[in-house]
């Protein structure tokens, strides 16, 4: 009897110590280049959204451990002649494809997909949903700056209705045993946040939310899901809320400064904030590609070829 592929669709469903397992594994990683485990695979890159570090980060990490890729967008394939997502999964995996990795505007797309096909589905970014790398990468971030996630006070600031991102470190952070504060205007950080964890937090004023953190996560206004006015004004919301070198100064002095990217400096962060060297951003990339790898030896070594 065939086993049911395994998938990484979110951080939801993710035991803490499968989470362990793969910081643990990306760590190793660093720590010594790996063979070429994945020599004779071919992942399929299938990005309906536009991305530019997920997409570069999945293939550079495909191909350090020996596997073929196949990038596919929705502006240079049949998609945009009106192919549905699933006839579009499944033209490829005739094609041989032992794994999609899928960014979608649909939160659930991936999880349809893995519903569907007989390999491994990653999640690179679904809607307001998840973005699981992301947050991994995230974690393993602070790991390499700090001995453990428990009791650490992280303070995300930004549009946290939108954003993937929050949701997937919201889970992971809470799961590692560090006290999340988010922060926002109010119509971006409704109240059913909270209901996140007994060791969540919702804030409207940043100073509050910065005071004493250890990790300052920025997060862009993302206009491209918003259909309706959500703040009176870009200057408005530069002026609240903001990360500037001034309002910093309530963080630790040794607070990490994170953002996942795309940053747009001048409004949700000050490119002094963005330079500075407690500015881990670049670090984040980098790690991206080691969290990468681990997630496709884990999901990928175990499985024959087609
Ligand atoms: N952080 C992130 O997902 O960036 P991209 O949209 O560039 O992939």
């Amino acid at each position: 009897m065939h086993k049911l592929p395994d998938h990484l669709l979110g951080i939801e469903a993710l035991p803490l110590a499968r989470i362990e397992r793969l910081l643990a594994q990306a760590a190793a990683f660093q720590r010594k280049p790996p063979a070429k485990m994945l020599a004779g695979k071919r992942l399929l890159l299938l990005f309906y959204e536009s991305s530019t570090r997920t997409r570069t980060s999945f293939d550079v990490a495909a191909r350090r451990l020996g596997a073929e890729t196949v990038s596919v967008t929705a502006s240079a394939s049949s998609i945009e002649k009106g192919e549905s997502l699933l006839d579009t999964v499944y033209t490829r995996r005739a094609m041989a494809i032992e794994g999609f990795v899928v960014r979608h505007a649909s939160s659930g797309a991936p999880r349809l997909i893995a519903d569907h096909v007989d390999v491994p589905v990653i999640n690179a970014g679904d809607g307001m949903h998840e973005h699981p790398t992301q947050a991994l990468l995230d974690g393993f971030t602070i790991l390499r700056h700090r001995p453990s996630l428990a009791g650490l006070r992280v303070a995300i600031i930004g549009d946290i209705l939108h954003s993937r991102v929050a949701r997937s470190n919201l889970r992971l952070l809470t799961a590692l045993g560090a006290e999340v504060r988010l922060c926002g205007p109010r119509t971006l950080l409704p109240p059913e946040f909270a209901s996140y964890g007994p060791t969540v937090s919702l804030h409207h004023d940043v100073e509050p939310a910065l005071q004493d953190a250890d990790v300052v996560m920025v997060l862009r206004i993302q206009m491209e899901r918003m259909r309706e006015s959500f703040f009176p004004s870009e200057a408005e919301y530069v002026a609240r809320y903001a990360v500037t070198r001034e309002r910093l100064r309530a963080a630790r002095p040794d607070a990490l400064v994170m953002h996942p990217g795309p940053m747009i400096r001048g409004v949700e962060i000050d490119a002094d904030v963005a330079d500075s060297p407690q500015s881990v951003i670049r670090e984040q990339v980098e790690n991206g590609v080691l969290i990468r790898m681990a997630v496709l030896y884990e999901l990928l070594s175990a499985r024959s070829a087609a």
